[in-house]
């Protein structure tokens, strides 16, 4: 485990609490910022986490599509296998990991809190049926457009070109937090619509190494604003390199994140920390 020095939390609800009851070491705490990462398969970290506790849950899940087809990318044909983590376990199986993990998220968000979860077409109509199904509330399917995308190979479909982001509250009871306000002003000072025109990751943000489905910042961080408040606490169970929690240290909310692949904390670490200068550059 790492450890980055002890210095008094920045908020009044404390991640480390919360994670107490874990039986499971981090693989990584930093106390100033209040980020924690667990090295482990979520279905072991989930259900040790208190009920009602957690403001956001961002879940970026295994979409099953790595199928042994071909994509492009960057003017040449590569595959679109991801990893191990990827392929398709068959319909039923796919639904039933998929009914897990959204269970214990709902157990573990806070009354008033929202879940937000990416997939393409391979995954995200299971996702919206579970949701359906445990009783929360659809409160926005986002179409995520990623400007530029790769050209379909085939030529026998319309070239992919969105993600949907299902964004639900934990019941219909639940009095989710939005900052309408500052979507608007974001947007020129006109209502944010549910299509948003995001570009994919940078150079910049693959600096250290890449993941190979990371997400862009720009769109985390829009998700972090709109939901949740400073000092709130963001979870992700499938944080590959941690765009979640590098957008939650930026707008200084506290995180969780899990991850069943080593190397890709590895890489979630070196991103974190490169963060943490910055923001000691800023003070
Ligand atoms: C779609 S990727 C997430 C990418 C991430 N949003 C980013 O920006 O880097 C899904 C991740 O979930 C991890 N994963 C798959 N099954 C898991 C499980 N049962 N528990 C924890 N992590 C898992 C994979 O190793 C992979 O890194």
């Amino acid at each position: 485990m790492t450890t980055i020095t002890k210095e008094k939390s920045l908020h009044q609800k404390d991640v480390f609490s919360l994670i107490k009851d874990i039986p499971f070491k981090p693989y990584f705490a930093e106390h100033k910022h209040n980020i924690i990462l667990f090295n482990e398969d979520c279905f072991n970290i989930l259900p040790s986490i208190p009920e009602n506790s957690v403001d956001m849950i961002f879940a970026d899940p295994p979409y099953f599509l790595s199928n042994g087809g071909f994509t492009c990318h960057a003017g040449r044909k590569v595959s679109v296998n991801k990893g191990k983590w990827d392929v398709s376990k068959g319909r039923e199986e796919n639904y039933l990991f998929t009914l897990r993990w959204i269970r214990e998220c709902q157990r573990i968000l806070a009354p008033n809190g929202t879940i937000w979860v990416s997939g393409t077409s391979h995954i995200i109509y299971t996702v919206g049926y579970v949701l359906q199904d445990l009783g929360y509330k659809i409160l926005n399917d986002i179409a995520w457009f990623k400007v530029n995308p790769p050209p379909n190979l085939s030529c026998r479909y319309f070239t992919h070109s969105t993600e949907t982001i299902l964004w639900a509250a934990k019941n219909k009871d639940s009095k989710h937090y939005f900052d309408y306000p500052l979507m608007k002003k974001l947007n020129n000072d006109r209502q944010m619509l549910s299509l948003w025109s995001i570009k994919p990751p940078s150079w910049e943000e693959k600096k250290y190494g890449k993941h190979p489905t990371q997400k862009p910042l720009q769109l985390l961080e829009r998700i972090i604003l709109a939901s949740t408040r400073p000092g709130d606490i963001v979870l992700d169970p499938f944080c590959g390199s941690s765009t979640t929690g590098i957008a939650a240290l930026r707008e200084k909310r506290q995180f969780i994140g899990v991850e069943v692949e080593e190397e890709y904390l590895k890489l979630s670490i070196k991103r974190l920390k490169d963060e943490f200068e910055n923001a000691l550059k800023e003070k």
